[in-house]
């Protein structure tokens, strides 16, 4: 018998959901099983993804709830079979109705305690998307992830991550996050290190194909690479960083000292470019917000760590902020810039910070162009 709930349709696919569920915001456990309507997006993206893989892949969802993510999966990415996994037998009745309402033979529920399903099993793809921090569950998907696989990886916990919980940050992560206008790029790259770290473990690596944050949450997708030299590469692209919020000076280094502190993050890039160029928005349930992030991640300056954000350099130059795309225009004829997905007034530039605060201070917006 199928359980009650509402159907809803994200991309091409119907997905039954109890009738009380989250429609904005980072999503409450509000009822037995959890659906959030916001993170239609995040499962855009993954859909989008996987279109590029061009394989066969077996994809597992640890902690699918409804199954929304594997049964969109199931439907939308062609040569797909499809785990959806739960450890909630409240969650099985509202799996395997959308494996049904869906007419799908490649996709099977599972009522599994993740951390059992890995020791057991391993997929080419594995999705993790827990309630908060993923710290807990990392080691086991990197069990399940198949040689050379990609593992997609939620963390919905920010305030740890993005600074204002630093004692739960240096708990789950052991890492000394960063606050201030850098926050969420920092939250992002402790979790990519925290999975780097992981990795090497098991003598393996990573490549990161497309990582971000977007409302509550961050997101990473890494192809796992393999052996120890993978491994020591990845090591390598660790490190931390020195930031004075007075001053604005940042800097990074691969190891700890009396003014690199902060951290460790991931300093190597965020997205491989040929995936991101691969991603088609076409048919998507958030069309319009999936091609604008797409615009930001195949646009923003990868080879730079760390954001520099208009309000900051204002404050600190005590002048009002011209427009953000006539200043990186600006900046663009002194070296490399570009805006980023992590916040509408960030930008990134590779003009290092004692020319970046003249250029600023010089900046006309009437006239769009330095005064010299
Ligand atoms: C945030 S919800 C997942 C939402 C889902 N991915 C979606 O897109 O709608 C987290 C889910 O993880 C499940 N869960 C928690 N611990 C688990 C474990 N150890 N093994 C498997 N599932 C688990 C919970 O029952 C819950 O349904």
């Amino acid at each position: 018998m199928r359980p009650d709930g509402v159907l809803i349709r994200e991309g091409s696919t119907d997905i039954l959901v109890p009738e009380t569920h989250s429609v904005h915001g980072p999503g409450k456990i509000q009822g037995s099983v959890f659906f959030n309507e916001q993170m239609s997006f995040n499962r855009d993206v993954s859909v989008m993804f996987l279109r590029t893989m061009g394989r066969d892949m077996t994809v597992a969802d640890a902690m699918t709830a409804t199954g929304s993510r594997a049964v969109r999966i199931a439907n939308e990415v062609r040569g797909t079979t499809v785990t959806a996994n739960d450890i909630s037998s409240d969650a099985i009745p509202y799996i395997d109705a959308n494996i049904e309402i869906n007419g799908l033979d490649n996709c099977v529920s599972s009522n599994r305690n993740m951390h059992a399903l890995f020791a057991e099993s391993s997929f080419d793809y594995v999705d993790l998307d827990p309630f908060g921090s993923p710290a807990p569950f990392i080691q086991s998907v990197v069990r399940g992830c198949r040689r050379r696989g990609v593992l997609a990886i939620t963390a919905t916990d920010t305030a740890p991550l993005a600074g204002a919980h630093a004692a739960k940050c240096r708990r789950r992560y052991q890492s000394e996050p960063i606050r201030g206008f850098m926050c969420h790029e920092g939250g992002l790259r402790i979790l990519m290190c925290t999975i780097a770290r992981e990795l090497a473990k098991y003598d393996r690596g990573m490549k990161p194909l497309l990582s971000f944050y977007a409302d509550h949450y961050y997101r990473t997708y890494v192809q796992v690479t393999e052996g120890a030299d993978a491994a020591d590469s990845t090591l390598a692209q660790l490190g931390y960083m020195h930031y004075d919020m007075e001053t604005m000076e940042r800097s990074t280094s691969r190891l700890p000292d009396a003014e690199h502190r902060l951290g460790p993050f991931w300093l190597g890039p965020l997205h491989d470019r040929d995936t991101l160029m691969a991603m088609d928005p076409a048919g998507m349930a958030a069309e319009r917000r999936c091609n604008k992030y797409l615009d930001l991640w195949r646009n923003e300056l990868d080879t730079e760590v760390f954001v520099y954000d208009m309000s900051e350099l204002s404050s600190h130059i005590k002048m009002s902020p011209p427009r953000i795309d006539d200043f990186i225009g600006f900046l663009q004829e002194h070296g490399r810039a570009s805006k980023t997905h992590v916040s509408p007034t960030s930008f990134k530039t590779d003009i290092p910070l004692d020319d970046l605060v003249p250029l600023y201070r010089d900046f006309s917006p009437d006239r769009g162009r330095h005064d010299s």
